[in-house]
C-alpha cells in the first residue's frame, strides 16, 4: 500500500477500506508517512468527508494506537462522560461523585483547559495537594478502593489522535464532523468505555455554535458508539452563556462543593441531574431519565455524592480541609463588583468573551504549558432573560493584577447585550440524541 494511492482514493470521494484506514493511521503515528501526506489525507477528508463506516474505522484506528485501559476486572460496565468543554462547565466535578455514590465506578482521565473552556484537572488543582499523575496501578487501586477516580492521563491514550489533532490544528482541517467525532470517541474508547454520555455544548462559546452543527456530531458520534459496540446518549446542551455562575478555578471548586450540598446556582444543578440521569441509566442503576433524576437529586441531597468526593480529594493526596471550608480555598486579592451600566432584560451574553476574560485574568492558558493563576475568574449573576436594574452587581471580578481588572471590566460589559422588552430565557438542552 501507498499512502498517495490512499490520498488519491480519497481526494476523489471514494470510500478508504478498514486496512486502508489502519495503514494510514499506523504509518503516520510511526512516523512512516510523513506530515506533507498526512496534512493531504487529512483535507481530503475535511473536503470529501467520510462514510459512518469510515468514521468508524478510523475512530477503532486511533484507539488501538497507542495503550488502552481495560477495567472490566473492576467495573463490570465501564460508564464515562465526555463534554465538548465550555465555560463553567464544572459538570465533572459534581455528577462523577454522584454516580459513583449510586454504586457505578467511574474512574475518568480528563484534560486541560486551552483556550476559553477549563479543565477539569486544572480545577482540581486548586486543592493543594491534588495529584491528577497518577500511575495506572494508582489509579486502578483507587477505583477499586472507592469507586471514583479524576486524573489526568495516566496512559497515552490514542497517541494517534494527539499526532493528527497537533497537524489538524495547523493545517486548517480542525473543523471536520468526521474528524472530531472519530478524535473524541477514540479516546473514549482506548479509556475503556462501555457506555458514555457525550455532553454536546452547542452556541457561542462552543466548538459548535448551532444546534443543527451539534445534533450532527452527536449523531456521528452515536453512531460510532453503535458501529463499534458502544452505548452512548449524546445531551446537546446550551453554551451561549456561561453554565452556573462560577468562572475559574477554584471558584468553580467552590461552586460545585455547593452544588454537592444540595444548593448551587438553579441551572447548574438541573444540568447535573440530567446528565447523571443518563449516566445511572446506561449503568443500570435506573430504568428512565425521570428516575434516574430522582435517585440522583437523592443522591445529591442526602449528602452521599458530597461524601464520594472528599474521599476522592483524600484518595489523590488534596487537602480535605480546604473542600470542608471552601474559604481556604485560593482567593484573589482583589475581589470588585461590577455593576449594571443600565437596567433592562438581558438579551444575550458573549460565552466565549466571558471565557476570554476569565483567561485574560490568568485562569486559563494562552498556550499548553503556560501557569494557570488557581485563584482568579469571575462570578455571573445574571442570566439570559433575566431583570437587572441599574447599579445591581452583574460580575465580580476576581482579580490579582490591578491593571488586569478594568480591561477585564470593559470586555465583560461588552459581552452583554440588553433590551428593554422581555427576553425569554435560554433552554439547557436542545434535545438528546440516542
Ligand atoms: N476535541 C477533541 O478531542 N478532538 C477534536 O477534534 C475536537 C475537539
Amino acid at each position: 500500500m501507498r499512502a498517495v494511492d490512499l490520498i488519491v482514493k480519497k481526494r476523489d470521494g471514494q470510500e478508504l477500506t478498514a486496512d486502508e484506514i489502519r495503514f494510514f493511521v499506523t504509518g503516520y503515528t510511526h512516523g512512516e508517512i510523513p506530515d506533507y501526506q498526512a496534512s493531504a489525507w487529512l483535507m481530503a477528508v475535511m473536503l470529501r468527508g467520510m462514510t459512518p463506516r469510515e468514521t468508524a474505522e478510523l475512530t477503532l484506528a486511533m484507539a488501538h494506537s497507542g495503550q488502552t485501559l481495560d477495567l472490566h476486572d473492576i467495573a463490570p460496565l465501564v460508564v464515562d462522560k465526555h463534554s465538548s468543554g465550555g465555560v463553567g462547565d464544572k459538570v465533572s466535578l459534581v455528577i462523577a461523585p454522584l454516580a459513583a455514590a449510586s454504586g457505578l465506578p467511574i474512574g475518568k482521565m480528563s484534560g486541560r483547559g486551552l483556550g476559553f473552556s477549563g479543565g477539569t484537572i486544572d480545577k482540581l488543582e486548586s486543592i493543594r495537594g491534588y495529584r491528577v499523575n497518577l500511575s495506572v496501578d494508582e489509579f486502578r487501586a483507587q477505583l477499586k478502593q472507592i469507586g471514583i477516580v479524576l486524573s489526568g492521563q495516566s496512559v497515552d491514550l490514542a497517541p494517534a489522535d494527539g499526532k493528527l489533532y497537533a497537524l489538524r490544528d495547523v493545517t486548517g482541517t480542525v473543523p471536520s464532523l468526521p474528524l472530531i467525532a472519530s478524535s473524541i470517541m477514540s479516546k473514549k474508547i482506548a479509556a475503556g468505555a462501555d457506555a458514555i454520555v457525550l455532553d454536546v455544548k452547542c452556541g457561542r462559546g462552543a466548538f459548535m455554535q448551532t444546534v443543527d452543527n451539534a445534533r450532527a456530531l452527536a449523531q456521528a458520534m452515536v453512531g460510532i458508539g453503535r458501529d463499534v459496540g458502544r452505548k452512548c446518549v449524546a445531551l446537546i446542551s446550551d453554551m451561549n452563556q456561561p453554565l452556573g455562575c462560577a468562572v475559574g478555578n477554584a471558584l468553580e471548586v467552590k461552586e460545585a462543593i455547593d452544588t454537592l450540598h444540595g444548593k448551587g446556582p438553579a441551572d447548574f444543578r438541573e444540568h447535573c441531574l440530567t446528565a447523571s440521569a443518563h449516566m445511572l441509566c446506561l449503568g443500570h442503576k435506573a430504568d428512565s431519565v425521570k428516575a434516574g433524576e430522582k435517585l440522583a437529586a437523592q443522591l445529591l441531597d442526602s449528602g452521599q455524592a458530597w461524601a464520594k468526593f472528599v474521599a476522592l480529594v483524600r484518595a489523590q493526596g488534596g487537602d480535605v480541609t480546604m473542600i470542608e471550608n471552601a474559604e481556604l480555598l485560593p482567593k484573589a486579592r482583589l475581589v470588585q463588583d461590577m455593576p449594571a451600566p443600565r437596567g433592562g432584560y438581558i438579551a444575550a451574553m458573549d460565552a466565549a468573551e466571558i471565557g476570554m476574560t476569565s483567561v485574560e485574568l490568568g485562569a486559563g492558558r494562552a498556550k499548553k504549558g503556560d501557569p494557570i493563576d488557581y485563584a482568579v475568574g469571575l462570578i455571573v449573576h445574571a442570566k439570559v432573560g433575566d431583570r437587572v436594574s441599574a447599579g445591581e452587581p452583574l460580575f465580580t471580578v476576581h482579580a490579582n493584577d490591578e491593571g488586569k481588572l478594568v480591561p477585564a471590566e470593559k470586555r465583560l460589559l461588552g459581552a452583554v447585550e440588553w433590551s428593554d422588552k422581555p427576553v425569554k430565557p435560554l433552554p439547557l438542552f436542545y434535545g438528546v440524541v440516542e
